[in-house]
């Protein structure tokens, strides 16, 4: 049973960029996408995944969007209201499975965000040596409850504002927490690219090395893309069937699109010429951001320390708004999927998700110290969820929204959600429809075929 009549709605436009930006910039950004960048050749990362965004990113958003908002309800049932008896619905499944399983891996590093915040608030930063944060962060991943206590007090916080409902939670909070996180971000940018020496950083991220372009970067590419813009599991599908009918949504998905782009390029702004400038390596891999910026703070404002704890802490503080804007919408997919299918309330519903979620939070984060030894496929839990969703299941699903909006929907509802019933000129709906149809299931076909080797 769907509840339909007492829905959720998003009060207004701005409420909707803003929590759809809020859902898409977020660890993603200034966490994965530095780490990403700097594994796979900077700059030249950097072009492939702007590509994977014009080409996949937005028009699948697009996409979601029109299923969202026309079916009104959570994303599994979506596809049930528009291709009923058919197969489609497990793209939603998948897309809500997808939601809890990142929930479940993200709010570990969400957790850490907050750990760190009282580090850096603390002066726990001061005098230590490059050798001393590598040693420190190692033992506080590995520690056996400290990072899973923090990751349920973020699980918990997800939850209050979730619970909270879609006008006085979601929104809200994303109208509050998006604009602050705009403030730091560009503040901490100024400073950081006034650093002596930074001009490395800036050169390693403008210009290309196209040698470590290989299949294998290719796929980090797209992985980061619908990773970094929530699209391929229904999140903004989900947050669509809140919106109003005046909604423009092309619109909104290109304001998405570049607000979540801008950012990760301002992240890489201020993490490479920082680590540049006190001549640290940018592929460090996830733990650059707990390792080198502590580092980078303490080096470059060491003389000064009441700056060197304003700034790292303003940092740890982004990262968490940021993250916070994130797991509100993942846990939010899986809330109402609940809610409406089950026909629970949706504080029961909640309850459920952060119950699950904190156990594979747990299980992650343990996964990372004494858990260490367990692996599958050869990766530790914690990187396994991040493969299977980021790698695998968005892009699948991605690819699945494309051919279901592009060949299999009918085309009138289509074309009356993208032109708001025909009150908007649309004149890229067709090269939309054209990118939807062909250009991105074969980019994204071409790009898991090419990573397992086929092609040679
Ligand atoms: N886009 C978020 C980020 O960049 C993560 C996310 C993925 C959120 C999928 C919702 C859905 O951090």
């Amino acid at each position: 049973m769907i509840a339909k009549n007492n829905r959720g709605n998003f009060g207004s436009k701005l409420g909707v960029i803003l929590a759809s930006a809020g859902s898409a910039v977020g660890l993603g950004n200034i966490w994965r996408f530095p780490y990403e960048a700097g594994d796979h050749g900077g700059a030249a990362f950097i072009l492939i995944y702007i590509g994977c965004v014009l080409f996949f990113g937005i028009p699948i958003m697009v996409a979601e969007f029109s299923i969202g908002r026309h079916s009104r309800t959570n994303t599994a049932r979506a596809y049930q209201i528009l291709a009923p008896g058919t197969q489609w619905k497990w793209v939603g499944r998948m897309g809500v499975l997808a939601g809890f399983l990142i929930l479940g891996y993200y709010s570990v590093v969400a957790g850490w965000t907050l750990d760190y915040i009282v580090q850096a608030a603390t002066n726990g930063f001061a005098g230590q040596s490059a050798d001393g944060f590598i040693g420190a962060f190692n033992g506080f991943v590995e520690h056996p409850w400290r990072p899973a206590f923090w990751m349920l007090v973020f699980m918990l916080m997800t939850h209050f504002i979730v619970v909270r409902g879609v006008e006085k939670g979601i929104e809200r909070s994303a109208k509050i927490m998006m604009p602050m996180l705009f403030i730091i971000l560009l503040v901490l940018a100024g400073c950081a690219i006034s650093l002596p020496g930074a001009g490395n950083g800036l050169h390693f991220l403008l210009r290309p090395d196209f040698s470590k372009l290989n299949a294998d970067a290719l796929l980090s590419a797209m992985g980061q893309t619908f990773f970094s813009l929530s699209v391929g599991m229904g999140c903004l599908c989900t947050y669509a069937s809140y919106f109003r009918k005046d909604v423009n949504l092309p619109k909104t998905a290109l304001n998405v699109g570049l607000i979540d782009t801008s950012v990760a390029v301002l992240s890489g702004l201020i993490i490479f010429p920082a680590a540049f400038a006190v001549g640290i390596q940018p592929d460090a891999g996830p733990s650059l951001l707990f390792i080198t910026l502590p580092n980078v703070f303490q080096q470059a404002f060491g003389g000064l320390p009441w700056l060197a704890v304003i700034l790292s802490v303003m940092f740890y503080v982004l990262l968490a708004l940021a993250a916070l804007t994130s797991t509100i919408s993942l846990h939010e997919v899986v809330t109402a999927y609940l809610h409406e299918e089950f026909n629970m309330t949706r504080r029961k519903a909640a309850i459920l998700v952060t119950v699950g979620c904190s156990i594979l939070g747990v299980l992650s984060s343990l996964s990372l110290g004494i858990g260490k030894e367990l692996t599958v496929f050869g990766m530790t839990l914690f990187d396994f969820f991040d493969y299977l969703t980021a790698k695998i299941m968005l892009p699948l699903g991605g690819f699945f929204i494309a051919i279901f909006t592009g060949w299999y929907m009918d085309k009138r509802i289509v074309w009356k959600e993208v032109s708001n019933n025909g009150m908007l000129k649309m004149w890229i709906y067709r090269s939309w429809l054209f990118l939807l149809k062909f250009v991105a299931p074969i980019g994204i076909a071409f790009i898991f075929i090419n990573e397992l080797g086929l092609l040679k």
